[in-house]
């Protein structure tokens, strides 16, 4: 007879035998791991506009966004976002990942063709797949290959009447590298296909006033030429909360379609308060923006000199390649002890075993050094008790 729990036991011995078990582990020492890039998590006055909002309205939304959940101050907040980044029209939904993959399933379906870098994130993997899409994968950040594969499907009769769509984060979240985007909205004009870019963790840092990639590598017309653009406020703006900006014709639809929107009571009507501050305070935070990139560079190069392999990063985003999933646990693990807070990424995250060193505005210079001295310290103890 089938045994569901045996099954479940079996399952997590065979994670832990591969080094693979995870566990939520509470926040603790300098943070090198979060996503809270320019610290905004703690900024006073985000905290205080939070406060306040909770002092005039419910705590709760109440319902979905259709029935009894909607306020002025999520009206606001929308209009104000999408002025920030040039849109139509945003919408904002639950968290990032809701917004990838309500949306993907929203705007595919088995007659849709959808080209995924190969390393896109669950969300957009997931949207993928609940909704019946043909995936075509292209390997990462290789646009020759995303190009071979859009003329294979114009090429054949059964898939040129095939609505196509183009997916890519515009900073990877687990390499911190990006692809060219100039190339991606040039493919996607060429080739008649719908563009998603997925700008959860260049929001903040790149671009003028912290808008995203887009704003630093493309000009006004490409930059309107994307169909969606996707952005998270859990992450920059130190909040939580997915955004979709799009036109007003393409939230019009999201508003009528996107189960996931559609049928999920609203986030605390506080967020969105909250969040008005926060991107007034994040536009005007280009110091930190610079001091970030700064720390960056001299990690990487401090890094490299002392002989560790990182990804190729062009960003805070500065993964430290590691030979097994137990060397990287151990990492972070001797890390944790010294007071740094590195976490250790493994599949089926990432195909192979990092440190993910997220970079945030807070860090100074010599946390930079404190860490790569601490990794030294712990390859050569390392080498010591072989
Ligand atoms: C590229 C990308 N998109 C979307 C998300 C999901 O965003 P959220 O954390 O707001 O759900 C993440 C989360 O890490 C991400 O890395």
């Amino acid at each position: 007879m089938y045994d569901h729990w045996k099954q479940i036991e079996e399952e997590m011995k065979s994670i832990r035998a591969k080094n693979l078990y995870r566990q939520c582990k509470v926040t603790d020492g300098i943070d090198f791991c979060s996503n809270d890039y320019l610290g905004l998590s703690k900024n006073r006055d985000i905290v205080h506009a939070f406060k306040e909002a909770l002092d005039t309205d419910t705590v709760g939304s109440t319902a979905a966004r259709l029935v009894r959940g909607h306020r002025q101050t999520m009206e606001d907040w929308e209009n104000e976002f999408s002025s920030f980044v040039h849109s139509g029209a945003s919408l904002t939904v639950a968290n990032g990942f809701i917004a990838n993959f309500g949306l993907i399933d929203t705007i595919a379906d088995s007659r849709t063709i959808i080209f995924t870098d190969r390393l896109n994130h669950a969300s957009i993997l997931d949207g993928i797949r609940i909704s019946g899409a043909i995936k075509k994968y292209y390997n990462h950040l290789d646009l020759d290959h995303l190009e071979e594969q859009l003329i294979k499907a114009a090429s054949s009769e059964d898939s040129k009447s095939k609505k196509k769509i183009i997916v890519s984060e515009s900073l990877f979240s687990m390499d911190g590298d990006k692809p060219n985007l100039q190339r991606l909205v040039f493919l996607k004009k060429k080739y008649n296909a719908i563009l998603i870019l997925d700008e959860a963790h260049s929001f903040g840092i790149f671009g003028k006033g912290g808008r995203g990639m887009a704003f630093a590598d493309l000009n006004q017309e490409e930059i309107e030429s994307i169909d969606y653009r996707i952005y998270t406020l859990g992450k920059s703006l130190g909040l939580e909360g997915g955004i979709i900006a799009t036109t007003k014709l393409g939230r019009e639809h999201l508003v009528n379609r996107m189960r996931s929107f559609i049928f999920s009571t609203a986030s605390l009507p506080a967020i969105y308060t909250a969040a008005l501050k926060s991107l007034s305070i994040l536009r005007d935070m280009d110091e930190e923006r610079i001091h970030l990139l700064h720390i960056a560079d001299i990690l990487r190069r401090n890094l490299l000199e002392n002989g560790f392999s990182i990804s190729p990063s062009v960003s805070h985003i500065v993964p430290i390649l590691m030979e097994s999933e137990e060397q990287a646990l151990c990492y972070s693990e001797e890390l944790k002890k010294k007071g740094l807070d590195v976490r250790a990424i493994r599949p089926p995250t990432v195909p192979t075993p990092r440190l993910r060193v997220s970079l945030n505005a807070t860090i100074r210079e010599e946390d930079i050094q404190n860490l790569v001295s601490s990794l030294i310290q712990i390859r050569a103890g390392k080498k010591a008790n072989v």
